[in-house]
């Protein structure tokens, strides 16, 4: 994977899988490009960097999920960002579509948590707290946070009891402002969301997210998969970014865009 721009000229080895012990020299190279920007500790309010991918002509998944866009650098990359994060935020849809389950230390880079936890959260936004699709989010000892609505079924929500940490933000929707509030009150300062696209839509338009990285996969699908960012709202708001840096790998493009200081 090569550093396209800036223009460096800087190589970085594609690693297979992450793990533990002695941080490899490209993840380390990795771990400076992608930590550069994201000061939350100054801050008022945490750090919300997005992390998507998409084909060449602007779809969001291939046959439903987003796996088959990716490669092996776009990989790398996901896992550095996790293994950077103090909570993943999803979706209710992706972690039905995507099978989510909590983040384990053997997926990660944990030489980049020092003073952290072995691994991130996983906090995942649903009104209807149908779960049925995603038996892996409750299957360890990492109860996931469920961020829910006021009005939310007492049945389902007594269902999850002691399987996962309820936060109630919003009333008949989750109300993102207060979401995010409830993880920075939780302490979580690196804010990783993951998606989906109408999840991602809101934050933006609540002027919440202040990093996007996306990859560009080297195909054309066609079809009728949505973009990266979903909005119910014809009029939504515009977030401007600027172009932070780019790295390319067998066709894909790995950008990451942060918002400018005010
Ligand atoms: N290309 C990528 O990088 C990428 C990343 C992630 C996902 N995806 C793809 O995107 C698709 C899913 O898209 P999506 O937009 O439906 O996903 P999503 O945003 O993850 O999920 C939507 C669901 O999240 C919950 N939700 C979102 N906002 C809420 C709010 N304000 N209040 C309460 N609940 C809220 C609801 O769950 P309930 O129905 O439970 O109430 C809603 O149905 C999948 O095909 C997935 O593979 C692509």
């Amino acid at each position: 994977m090569r550093q396209i721009f800036p223009v460096t000229g800087q190589e970085l080895e594609v690693l297979p899988a992450a793990g533990g012990g002695p941080l490899p020299r490209s993840i380390s190279q990795l771990a400076a490009l992608y930590g550069n920007e994201a000061g939350p500790t100054t801050a008022d309010r945490p750090w919300l960097r997005a992390n998507m991918i998409s084909s060449v002509d602007g779809a969001s998944a291939l046959s439903g999920r987003s796996g088959g866009l990716g490669g092996p650098a776009d990989r790398m990359v996901f896992t550095l960002l996790r293994s950077l994060a103090d909570v993943i935020l999803v979706g209710a849809g992706t972690a039905r579509e995507e099978h989510y389950g909590p983040v384990t230390p053997d997926r990660i880079w944990t030489g980049l948590r020092v003073g952290k936890p072995p691994a991130p959260a996983l906090a995942v936004v649903s009104r209807s707290l149908d779960f049925d699709g995603c038996p892996r989010l409750f299957d360890s000892s990492l109860p996931p946070i469920v961020i829910t609505t006021a009005k939310a079924h007492p049945g389902r929500l007594g269902a999850l009891d002691r399987r996962a940490r309820i936060v109630r933000a919003g009333h008949d929707r989750v109300n993102v402002d207060e979401a995010v509030t409830a993880l920075a009150d939780l302490g979580y300062r690196q804010i990783l969301a993951e998606g989906g696209p109408h999840l991602l839509g809101q934050l933006a338009e609540a002027g919440l997210v202040d990093e996007l990285c996306l990859t560009i996969s080297p195909v054309l699908s066609g079809g009728t998969a949505g973009r990266v960012v979903a909005s119910f709202d014809e009029k939504a708001a515009t977030t401007p970014l600027r172009l932070a840096h780019v790295l390319a790998d067998k066709g894909f493009l790995m950008t990451r865009y942060v918002r400018p200081a005010d």
